[in-house]
């Protein structure tokens, strides 16, 4: 999954020859996952028409401060688009639009939207080679740079004007991957390596039968695809869920039973940086697991159960430098009984769910959650969605991680 995957992105383009390639970019930002919204300059529609941008972008494009052809006269809010977006980028940028970007001019609505914008800006110049190498467009760069927008520079090439030189836009694929790439720099976990369990686990009887419980994996699913998103290098050690993970950064470890699990944890676990186990281990298993089906009979069957290996437990003994994040669902006594597995297991951080609460614990898409922390503080949270619930727990990592 691209990192651009569900952001809101403004795409701006003016009045140079490129702009024909800006259709190929709404294209790859849109595969990307991307919201995009184009908002033009009105020259600019003479070199790509608004039609084509809007329907590749299944949007309506922007180019003025009025919709002039709506009877009603409807107003196009440039604050409003400006703060919609995660993300402004103004491609093909010629040399008029970058100089009035460099002062403040605002004679037309794609420059008063980036004079609104406070998300992060990019540009791809693109312009002649003498006009690329004048004095006036590097100091225009130079005070755009200062501001905090982002360049991407034009490439050598065959220029409109026949000639050769530095002037031509880079190419819709390589904007693309420059600002993918801009993005990871500047996540929280980047080079970060995480490690998560989630599911449940198996334990055999016999070929046929098991003893379970009713973990969906949500919770632990929707952490590893945010960790992900936020830049981290996940390892996702799953029990059998009937979930999958569409992340491509995510590695994928499956697993059934608490052993399997409890090797592939403690294989991963020296590198980790954050291991977060949000799986629901069986406690117990069958002491032993017979080699053909149980035929019933008339008489009880007794089965045997022997202890699974804690595998928090054992990662909290092997703890070096790695952040432990251990899970709690109680039906009573909550908060105690997880401040005390939170010691026991010596973690720096658990989750508790209390199954009392409505909207929390198995199976659904919501949670309720309260975190702990090893100095015992405590951070309840709303019912939420586990996507969201996910980000409030990495959040609070990722500052307990940077202190
Ligand atoms: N856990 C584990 N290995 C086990 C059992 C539990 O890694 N064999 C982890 C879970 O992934 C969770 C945490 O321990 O992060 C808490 O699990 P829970 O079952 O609530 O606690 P237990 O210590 O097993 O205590 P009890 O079942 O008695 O409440």
């Amino acid at each position: 999954m691209s990192v651009l995957s569900g952001k809101k992105i403004l795409l701006g383009v003016t009045a140079g020859i490129a702009a024909y390639k800006s259709a190929f970019l709404v294209r790859l930002l849109v595969k990307a996952g991307a919201q995009v919204k184009v908002v033009m300059t009105p020259s600019s529609r003479e070199f790509v028409t608004p039609l084509t941008l809007s329907t590749l972008s299944k949007n309506e494009v922007f180019s003025s401060f009025t919709n002039e052809e709506d009877e009603n006269a409807q107003w196009n809010n440039h604050v409003e688009l400006a703060l919609w977006a995660d993300l402004f980028l103004i491609a093909p940028a010629t040399a008029n639009t970058l100089s009035k970007m460099a002062h403040g001019t605002c004679d037309n609505l794609l420059l008063a939207v980036y004079l609104s914008a406070k998300c992060p800006v990019y540009y791809a110049p693109a312009m002649d080679l003498d006009m690329y190498k004048h004095p006036t467009t590097k100091a225009t760069f130079d005070t755009l740079d200062s501001f905090g927008n982002t360049r991407i520079d034009a490439t050598h090439g065959e220029l409109a004007s026949g000639l050769v030189g530095k002037g031509r836009m880079a190419e819709p694929e390589a904007i693309v991957s420059f600002i993918e790439k801009d993005l990871l720099k500047g996540l929280p976990l980047r080079g970060k390596k995480v490690l998560i369990t989630a599911g449940p686990t198996y334990e055999a009887i016999d070929p046929v039968r098991f003893i379970g419980n009713h973990s969906s994996g949500k919770m632990g699913y929707a952490i590893a695809e945010k960790a992900a998103s936020l830049g981290g290098q996940v390892t996702l050690i799953s029990g059998p869920v009937s979930l999958q993970t569409n992340t491509s950064e995510i590695e994928l470890v499956s697993v059934t039973s608490a052993e399997e699990m409890y090797k592939a944890t403690r294989k991963y676990f020296d590198e980790t940086d954050i291991a977060i186990l949000s799986a629901a281990v069986a406690d117990y298993r069958p002491a032993e697991v017979a080699s053909e089906k149980i035929k019933k009979s008339d008489t009880e069957l007794h089965i045997k159960l022997e202890k699974t290996k804690d595998i928090l437990a054992s990662l909290g003994e092997l703890k070096k430098d790695q952040y432990l994040v251990g899970f709690a669902l109680e039906t009573e006594n909550e908060l105690e009984n997880a401040k005390s597995k939170l010691k026991k297991k010596n973690l720096d951080l658990i989750v508790l769910n209390s199954l009392r609460d409505k909207g929390a614990g198995f199976g659904g898409d919501t949670n309720k959650v309260t975190l702990i922390s090893k100095d015992n503080k405590t951070l309840p949270f709303e019912v939420k969605p586990k996507t969201e619930v996910a980000g409030d727990i990495l959040a609070y990592i990722i500052d307990e991680i940077n202190e």
